[in-house]
């Protein structure tokens, strides 16, 4: 698909990948649509994209940003929330506010922008997933599932768009990255492997993912063996993941 001239929303445009996605897409010729709670980082990435701010919670005015952002080409549904501890004693309304804004948020947008890229014979949905949905990791257990889901998500849409010619679904599924998302989930990364990536590693194939319209983009790319493994292979693969680590 060609990205310059393209209109393209970015969610959580403020901070991290989000805002790393805005820089890379603006270098590509985007015109972009900026979302996010913070108005001041959204409006230090909109200075240097020459974005448009949307101050909106999508977890709870899904609505309201898609209508003031109209018609758009690209929906990068980038933000997103991590919550890290036992199950057992996770609070249930963060359970739930994990859902809301991870999974059913991105659901909603792309719900609602929809029917004009059909409409229009021209769009493309990003999904922001995680490895932790495409193998389940503990400690992360809902987190894992939101992005499970939007990995299921992403599989079946794709079925239903794939005879309409100017349409694309893609879902990234990016490992550890070096953005404030652990510090804001309230527990740090530690671990020394894997080592987390820049953002702008996910920016990139953010855009050579709309660009080739790419159906699912691993980065690194080698992470695609622990889940093809699992796929192939969940016994072994659960033995091996339970003597290295949560994953
Ligand atoms: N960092 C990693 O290791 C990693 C790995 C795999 C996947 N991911 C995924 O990548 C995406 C981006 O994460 P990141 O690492 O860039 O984290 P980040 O720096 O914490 O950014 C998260 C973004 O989500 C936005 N956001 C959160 N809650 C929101 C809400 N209720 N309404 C609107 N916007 C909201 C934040 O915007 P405001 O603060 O302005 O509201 C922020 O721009 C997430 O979906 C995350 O799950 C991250």
């Amino acid at each position: 698909m060609r990205i310059d001239g393209a209109r393209v929303l970015v969610t959580g445009a403020s901070s991290g990948i989000g805002a790393a996605t805005a820089d890379a897409l603006a270098a590509a010729g985007a015109r972009l649509l900026l979302a996010g709670r913070d108005r001041e980082r959204l409006e230090a990435v909109a200075a240097r994209t020459g974005g448009r701010v949307l101050v909106f919670d999508i977890a709870t005015q899904a609505k309201a940003l898609a209508e003031q952002a109209g018609a758009v080409d690209v929906l990068v549904n980038n933000a997103g929330v991590g919550w890290a501890g036992p199950f057992a004693w996770m609070p249930p309304a963060t359970v739930r506010h994990l859902v809301e804004v991870n999974l059913a948020a991105p659901m909603v947008l792309t719900r609602l922008l929809l029917p004009a890229m059909i409409d229009a014979g021209r769009g493309h949905i990003v999904l922001v997933a995680s490895i932790a949905g495409a193998v389940g990791v503990g400690q992360e257990t809902v987190y894992s599932a939101t992005k499970a889901g939007l990995i299921g998500f992403a599989e079946g849409l794709r079925y239903e768009v794939r005879r309409m010619p100017g349409m694309g679904v893609s879902v990234l599924l990016p490992g550890v990255v070096a953005t404030p998302f652990f510090e804001r989930r309230g527990v740090p990364y530690t671990r020394r492997r894997p080592a987390p990536i820049p953002p702008e590693r996910v920016a990139r194939a953010v855009v050579a993912a709309i660009r080739h319209r790419r159906a699912e983009s691993y980065v690194p790319g080698w992470l695609r063996l622990p889940a093809r493994l699992r796929g192939a292979a969940p016994g072994p693969f659960r033995a091996l993941a339970g003597r290295f680590g949560r994953m």
